[in-house]
């Protein structure tokens, strides 16, 4: 406030007594207060709440300050970084379907881990809950960003089949209350099943145009066949998400030498196909078959019925990791924008990810084995990297062009699904730390 409105909201209290200071009333008759006397209790009440919420978010960005706040672990974790800025970025800046349904992944993780597939218990019963979206944050944003579709995807993308699928947890969530938006889910499973164009081998290809796989397709379409899977208490459509993942490793993963176990990019018949381990497209794979193995694994029906499944699931994902671990030989700590390739830069986006994988990966191992000591301990030290790397703003840097992956230079500005990662991050190492398989940094 500037000091020429200091001075004349001074002078008009002065010359107008506040109304309680009137003679025509008492306290001893609540009947005769002035109605600011009635309403003040309601106002302090909002001023306060405005206060509460408001206000520790921007003094402090490293933490986090949510109406659901609370002096628990995860209500006060640090996560040494501007995590709050990350967060706006993620929600300000995705645009592209794949971009928001990750966005609202990250958020759902952060805000509201136990509605996740990585809380205890996201299926209560054995069913989706139902989700109030107006006091969810991520659901809010997902409920504001995405329109309800009336085609039969869940956004209009006349060119890839799987990037408007990373929009059904959310549309399923949101279904609970709305049957126009689960109709549109249905649709959307419809066209994945029946329409969409297969590989050889079965696969559901990436784009409408070619059957062609890509790795990003496993973050968007198994964990929504998995979710709509205990949506529609239907095993055979979480079969399906299972062995998609399967089809998809058949296809992409490299067999021998230095990058053994890790994936292709993609392989497929267009000038698009890209043999090289893209970093990102390696997260995305990883990141995808750890949520549909936390789908099975929480709800009852296919927890008892798939540990085969399971267990297939936890040697790719771990192949994955492995893969990028034996990879990781930059000098900024962080993963090559193709892993194995050394004349590629050290690059955020994917490492971000792919720690977050390594900590949800390590969380499942059991305790006593040296394998999940030394993956716990490589993600905490790729996150130490990808922290170096974030600014003040909460930006991180260098990162890939996501829309032109083969692009030489980093980014010149903020990729949005890089920031989502960092959100996904921040939530595995906390969820990692507040159990007491991590520890918070010195
Ligand atoms: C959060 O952690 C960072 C890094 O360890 C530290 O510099 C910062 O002071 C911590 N912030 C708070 C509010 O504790
Ligand atoms: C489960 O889903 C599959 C694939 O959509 C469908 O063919 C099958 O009829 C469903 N089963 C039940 C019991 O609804």
């Amino acid at each position: 406030m500037s000091d020429s409105q200091q001075t004349s909201s001074k002078a008009r209290a002065k010359d107008q007594p506040i109304s309680f200071l009137d003679e025509d009333w008492s306290w001893s008759d609540p009947s005769s207060w002035p109605l600011s006397i009635k309403f003040l209790p309601v106002a302090v009440a909002i001023v306060g709440i405005g206060i509460t919420v408001y206000f520790p978010s921007m003094s402090n960005q490293t933490r986090l300050n949510t109406l659901f706040a609370d002096n628990s672990c995860t209500g006060t974790f640090n996560y040494t970084f501007q995590i709050a800025r990350a967060k706006a970025h993620a929600e300000e800046l995705s645009t592209h379907d794949w971009e928001i349904g990750t966005a609202f992944e990250a958020i759902l993780e952060l805000i509201s881990p136990e509605k996740s597939v990585f809380g205890s218990n996201p299926f209560p019963k054995g069913e989706i809950p139902i989700r109030y979206y107006k006091m969810d944050e991520a659901l809010s944003y997902f409920h504001d960003t995405v329109p309800i579709s009336e085609g039969k995807m869940l956004a209009e993308n006349g060119y890839s089949v799987s990037d408007p699928a990373s929009l059904g947890v959310g549309s399923i969530m949101l279904g609970q209350t709305s049957p126009k938006r689960l109709a549109a889910v249905e649709r959307q499973k419809d066209y994945l099943l029946d329409g969409a164009p297969r590989y050889a081998n079965g696969a559901i290809s990436h784009r409408v145009e070619v059957a062609e796989l890509w790795s990003d397709a496993v973050s968007m379409v198994p964990p929504f066949l998995a979710y709509y899977g205990v949506a529609k208490k239907n095993l055979t459509l979480m079969r399906e998400a299972a062995r998609q993942c399967e089809l998809y490793r058949e296809v992409l993963t490299i067999r021998e030498g230095e990058r053994k176990g890790l994936w292709k990019h993609i392989v497929g018949p267009s000038e698009m196909a890209d043999g090289g381990a893209w970093s990102t497209g390696n997260a995305w794979a990883a990141y995808g078959m750890l949520r549909v193995r936390a789908t099975i694994a929480t709800w009852s029906t296919s927890r008892d019925e798939m540990q085969d499944e399971i267990a297939a699931l936890d040697s790719y994902i771990l192949e994955i990791t492995e893969g990028a671990m034996r990879s990781d030989d930059d000098d900024s700590g962080l993963l090559r924008n193709y892993l194995g390739d050394s004349s590629w830069f050290g690059e955020t986006a994917g490492t971000a990810l792919l720690a977050a994988a390594a900590y949800r990966m390590g969380m499942t191992l059991d305790r006593s084995t040296a394998e999940r000591d030394k993956i716990l301990k490589w993600a905490d030290s790729k996150r130490k990297a990808v922290v170096r790397h974030v600014d003040a703003d909460g930006v991180a840097k260098p990162v890939v062009n996501s829309l032109k992956h083969g692009q030489r230079e980093p980014l010149d500005g903020i990729n949005p699904e890089g920031e989502s990662f960092l959100l996904m991050m921040g939530a595995a190492w906390r969820e990692c730390v507040c159990s007491g398989r991590c520890s918070p940094d010195p």
